[in-house]
Parts: structure tokens; sequence; C-alpha cells
């Protein structure tokens, strides 16, 4: 498996605009536009920073399963994101290494990339996702 760069530190909150008072008033960061994802019940947006990115993600409704992570863990680091060259043959070795997933197979995330999200419990209660 190869690991090409980080992609990506999400953090979960509970109202994405809130938030522009501190990445983009005071760090200066810029905000992509928001986007929604209803299969995952998220919206999302990414504040980038050059070689890697901030996104933010915040819950669509309330039956969204982010609404019952933020009712538990409150708002904070939710997962980072690994780029892999190849995420069909990154999940293969995993499993064959008896990793255990989230995703058997990869599914589409925001800006039609490839993820797959590798269980909590494998890696010190961090969320990792991998991203093509
Ligand atoms: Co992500």
């Amino acid at each position: 498996m190869s690991i090409k760069s980080l992609d990506h530190i999400c953090i979960a909150v509970n109202n994405i605009e809130d938030t522009t008072a501190i990445f983009r008033d005071v760090l200066g960061l810029e905000m992509s536009a928001v986007q929604e994802i209803p299969e995952q019940g998220i919206r999302l947006a990414f504040f980038d920073l050059g070689n890697a990115k901030i996104e933010l993600i915040e819950p669509l409704d309330e039956s969204s399963h982010l609404r019952k992570y933020l009712n538990k863990k409150g708002p904070g680091l939710h997962h980072i994101a690994l780029e892999v060259d190849n995420i069909n043959k990154s999940l293969s070795g995993l499993k064959s290494n008896d990793v255990r997933l989230i995703d058997e197979t990869p599914r589409t995330g925001a800006h039609g990339k490839k993820i797959a999200f590798i269980h909590p419990s494998n890696s010190t209660g961090t969320l990792i996702e991998l991203c093509e």
C-alpha cells in the first residue's frame, strides 16, 4: 500500500457558516463552496491549505448519523484522510492484513473522489479515510 500524502483533516461542526469567524476572518483561509452529500446526511466545505485541506462537516438534518455523533462527542476532530494511488488495491491489502474496515468497497465522496473508511479500532481511535 502506498500513501501519497495527507489529503485533509476533518472537523465535525454544528454549523459550517459559524466557523468562518475563525478559519476565514482570523486565520485568513478561503472557504470552498458548501456541498451537500445527502447519501451521507452531511454538508461539507473545505479550507485549502495548498498541500492539504481542512474539511468541515455538518449534519444535513436531525436524522443524520453525524447529528448523533455530535450529540455524543461534541464538535472536534472527526477523521484524517490519506491519499493513495489505488484505493481498491489498498483495501485488499488491508483486508489481507485482517484490518477492520468500515467500507469494504469504495464509495463516492466530495468532488467525486473514491473514498473508504478504516475502522478507528485499528488506529488508536482515530478514524482514517483513504481517498483516491
Ligand atoms: Co473526509
